[in-house]
């Protein structure tokens, strides 16, 4: 026995918080009785439906990382038709991708119908560092790098920089490769950042989320993340 917005939220189909709210909000029935008290428990045998709809809590869960293309849309579903991350990956399940990656970015992003792990990978409590690689217009100069070591405020609140290196730089095509490792999953918060001090990102790419890499994925390739993998995403 289980408590329904734990239910609800292993389901994949929205977070703990946003289940809670449904509840309240009476959009949620057991066996066909609204259910309006927070922490009932529930079994595995139990239909759940919100809105009317039949929650699904028999799948099989099911994980991938995928090397995102550039031009590929990060979410399940895109109202303008064009190509999402979930039809990159052959699969019978509904998955969805855990956080985003901007339209033009690419690299590791995780799909997966595991809504527990998925929730648990994008709450900024749980600290899990992501890995960035910026193509920067410009040459970095070090009163820029003394800004990075001190930490850049982003929209009111300062990005938490684990890690960042200086890849490269092409004094010809006045570009800067760096490499860049932060906890939190604002939208298009290296750029932003970027922005703040002054320099525009013209390529991004995901390298790491943890200790997951891109490794030999090609873009658009993916793979099945591995049992011990899973625990150790479950152990963050
Ligand atoms: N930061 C961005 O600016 N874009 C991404 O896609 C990811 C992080």
């Amino acid at each position: 026995m289980e408590r329904l917005q734990k239910v609800i939220a292993n389901s994949g189909y929205c977070s703990r918080r946003k289940a809670e709210e449904l509840i309240l909000q009476k959009k949620v029935s057991v066996n066909g009785q609204v259910v309006t008290e927070l922490g009932t428990k529930i079994s595995g045998d139990d239909v759940v439906e919100i809105d009317g709809q039949m929650l699904n809590l028999n799948h099989d869960k099911v994980y991938y990382l995928l090397n995102k293309p550039r031009g590929v849309i990060s979410s399940s579903k895109d109202e303008k038709g064009r190509t999402t991350v979930v039809d990159l990956i052959n699969c019978n399940q509904r998955i969805y991708p855990v956080g985003r990656l901007d339209y033009d970015t690419t690299g590791l992003i995780i799909l997966t119908n595991d809504g527990e792990l998925a929730n648990k990978l994008m709450h900024p409590r749980n600290n899990i560092p992501k890995t960035y690689l910026a193509k920067l217009a410009g040459i970095i100069d070090k009163e820029t790098i003394d800004k990075l070591k001190k930490g850049v405020v982003v929209d009111g609140r300062k990005v938490k920089i684990i890690d960042f290196k200086i890849k490269k730089k092409d004094l010809q095509k006045e570009t800067t490769y760096i490499s860049i490792t932060i906890i939190e999953g604002r939208n298009h918060i290296i750029k932003n950042l970027f922005k703040e001090l002054g320099y525009l990102v013209d390529k991004l790419t995901r390298t790491h989320i943890d200790f997951l890499e891109i490794g030999n994925l090609g873009s658009g390739e993916y793979r099945v993340l591995s049992t011990k993998e899973v625990k150790r995403l479950y152990s963050k």
